[in-house]
This record gives structure tokens, C-alpha cells and sequence, in this order.
């Protein structure tokens, strides 16, 4: 088994989780927030810098890496870990997601998805089979199985076929996986925003074995609340002795509501796209720097961070650099906000050994506002 999960308690407040990983690249604590590196970076952080906030797992992109610098040159760099110099536990998404955004430039069948790159318009294939390969080739400590994400909203029927084409490529999945000694491959449920659908794919998923469950198909454009109405009858039916990863989901109020429903990892753009947007996360709320009330606001982005952006630059410096485009811009607000997610999930992790999330939920929104 390439990883070992540790439930160390429940909060008695909600379905929330304490938690740990073991990976061949160290220890992972749950509730956790990933931050993504779609190419073999996170964009404007350096590794170090990742490390000086703490972040103990990085995501990365199978898609992505296949068709630039693709997997076997990363393969003969040593993989992804040392083709990227960060020697903490990495997962890739399986490109499923990727491709099936493409829209028009995809063909799906039951062998798999033909589609043309984004980048040059030249034409690919990608199978459960294909992908695992890839993954195998990257190295990364946790693997996704190549799923389909139905699109929201979806007619029943489309969700059911989708989610029955899932589970017959989970299982060509994990009989291609050729290093489940290293590497451990995780289930992805589907199902839409269907509840029997739901359960018929976590049944038809967990029944598989995978050593941790993805819970997918979420965040996909639907309101917040029928996503955590999906969530609270989907985590009770995964079981409690393995991690349960949300895709895609990355704003804190989705964080701490996820992790209120059972959740132990997340992973999401959001801090990193909006942060080369000129916006910041922060305990008060959002923070939009090019605004015009900055221009002479010497405060920190947020007065209860102690990161090193807040520590040593003002919004009126932060809103400067944002309108004379220096790509410093992007670098401080990127590790801000990165660090306030990490920073929310430490939080998180210390109210559930404390049996008190619901009250830390509450203290959060109070001061954060209900948006984003
Ligand atoms: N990222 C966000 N949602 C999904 C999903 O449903 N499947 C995969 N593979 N990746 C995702
Ligand atoms: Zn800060």
C-alpha cells in the first residue's frame, strides 16, 4: 500500500475529521487544502516559498503535463518531484476533467476520449489505460482515476450512462495501475446532483477498493447549497478508514463546509487565479486591490495575517504594482492567499480536536462576511 490513513477523531460538533496521510513523501494532515500546479508549478510560488507556508501536498495535471513537457521527459528528469524540485507529497488529476471541458474539441466513447490540445490543435487519445500510464510515468504519491465529469445541469439519463461509463473505467483504471506499492490510486464518485445516482456510483466505486475516494462532478456551475445538500448524503456513505478528496473546491466557505460534512482534501484554482487578478482572501473578506480606496491605504492586505506579504507590504504598494502590471504583484498576492487557506485549514483541523467546528464556522463568517 503506498499510503496509510489515520483517523485520529471526530469532531463531536458535526461530521468533521481530524486526520492523517502517510505518503512516500511524508505526512499529510487532514483537513487539507492543495494547492494546485497545473504545469509542474504553482504559478508564481516558488517551492520553497510553498514550504514557508507550510503546504504539505501540491496538486498537478496529468492533461497538462502529457501533451507539454509529457511524461516521459518528466519520466527521465526522476519524475515529477524532482523534475519540479518539491520533495512533498504530490497528486495528479487524471486529465478526465480537462479534456471533457474542452467541449467541441472532444469525442468520448467507451474506450475513451479523442480530443485536440488546446495548444496546438494537434489530435490525442486518452483511455483509463492511457492515463494511468502517464500517472504511473509523473510518479506522483496519490493518482486519480480517469473519470467522466457530467456537466451541470444534465438530464438523468446522461448522468446515469456517465456514471456507469466512470465505474467500468475505474476498474481498466486500477488493472492498468502498474505501482500500487507507490502510488495510491483514488476512486472518483460521480452522479450529478441525483441522490440514487450518487449512491449507485459510490456503491458501484467503493466496491472497487481504491485506497481513497474522490467525490467529483461537483462545483461545476450549481448553487452552493445543492452541493452541500450532495455532500451530506454522499460522505456517509464512503467509508470512514479511508481519505475522501472534494475536487475542485477551494473558497473557504466552501472549505469549512465541506470539511463540516466529512471532507479531508480539497484542491482548487481560486486563490491562485484570483490572486494574478489583483484579488485577496482574507479574514474580512475579499479584498480587491486595484480599487481606487487603496491608493493611499498603508495597512496590510489583512491585519490578522501574518504572512510575509502582510507583514511587509501595504495595499497601497500591493494596489501599485497590481496597476503598473509587475509580476511581483502576482507573487505577494499568490502567497497571501495561499497562505490564508492553509492558515484556514490549520484552523479548521484545531476547532475539530477541540469539538467545536460549528462555533469556528460561526466566528469565520462573522467576520469574513457570507460571499465569494
Ligand atoms: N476536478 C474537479 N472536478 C473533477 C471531477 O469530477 N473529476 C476529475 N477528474 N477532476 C475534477
Ligand atoms: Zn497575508
Amino acid at each position: 500500500m503506498a499510503i496509510k490513513y489515520e483517523l485520529i477523531k471526530e469532531c463531536k460538533q458535526s461530521g468533521a475529521r481530524l486526520g492523517r496521510i502517510q505518503t512516500p513523501h511524508g505526512i499529510i494532515e487532514t483537513p487539507i487544502f492543495m494547492p494546485v500546479g497545473t504545469q509542474a508549478t504553482v504559478k508564481a510560488m516558488t517551492p520553497e516559498e510553498l514550504k514557508d507556508i507550510d503546504a504539505q501536498i501540491i496538486l498537478s495535471n496529468t492533461y497538462h503535463l502529457y501533451l507539454r513537457p509529457g511524461h516521459r521527459l518528466v519520466e527521465k528528469a526522476g519524475g515529477l518531484h524532482k523534475f519540479m524540485n518539491w520533495d512533498r507529497p504530490i497528486l495528479t488529476d487524471s486529465g478526465g476533467f480537462q479534456v471533457f471541458s474542452l467541449g467541441d474539441l472532444r469525442k468520448i466513447t467507451e474506450e475513451g476520449v479523442e480530443f485536440r490540445s488546446h495548444l496546438d490543435g494537434s489530435k490525442h487519445f486518452l483511455s483509463p489505460e492511457k492515463a494511468i500510464e502517464i500517472e504511473n510515468a509523473l510518479g506522483a504519491d496519490i493518482i486519480m482515476a480517469f473519470d467522466e465529469c457530467a456537466p451541470y445541469p444534465a438530464e438523468r439519463s446522461y448522468v446515469k450512462n456517465s456514471l456507469e461509463r466512470t465505474t467500468r473505467w475505474a476498474k481498466r483504471c486500477k488493472e492498468a495501475h502498474s505501482k500500487p506499492d507507490q502510488q495510491a490510486l483514488f476512486g472518483i464518485i460521480q452522479g450529478g446532483m441525483y441522490k440514487d445516482l450518487r449512491e449507485q456510483s459510490a456503491k458501484e466505486i467503493i466496491d472497487l477498493d481504491f485506497p481513497g475516494y474522490a467525490v467529483g462532478g461537483l462545483s461545476v456551475g450549481e448553487p452552493k447549497e445543492l452541493m452541500y445538500e450532495v455532500l451530506e448524503y454522499t460522505t456517509p456513505l464512503m467509508p470512514k478508514d479511508k481519505p475522501r478528496y472534494l475536487m475542485g473546491v477551494g473558497s473557504p466557505d466552501c472549505l469549512i463546509e465541506g470539511a463540516i460534512r466529512g471532507i479531508d482534501m480539497f484542491d482548487c484554482v481560486l486563490p491562485t487565479r484570483i490572486a494574478r487578478n489583483g484579488t485577496a482572501m482574507t479574514s474580512l473578506g475579499k479584498v480587491v486591490i486595484k480599487n481606487a480606496k487603496y491608493t493611499e491605504d498603508f495597512s496590510p492586505l489583512d491585519p490578522n495575517c501574518s504572512c510575509n506579504t502582510c507583514k511587509n507590504y501595504s495595499k497601497a504598494y500591493l494596489r501599485h504594482l497590481y496597476k503598473a502590471e509587475e509580476i511581483l504583484s502576482a507573487r505577494l498576492v499568490t502567497y497571501h492567499n495561499l497562505h490564508f487557506l492553509i492558515e484556514l485549514m490549520k484552523n479548521v483541523r484545531e476547532a475539530i480536536r477541540q469539538d467545536r467546528l460549528l462555533d469556528y464556522r460561526k466566528e469565520f463568517f462573522e467576520k469574513y462576511g457570507y460571499e465569494i
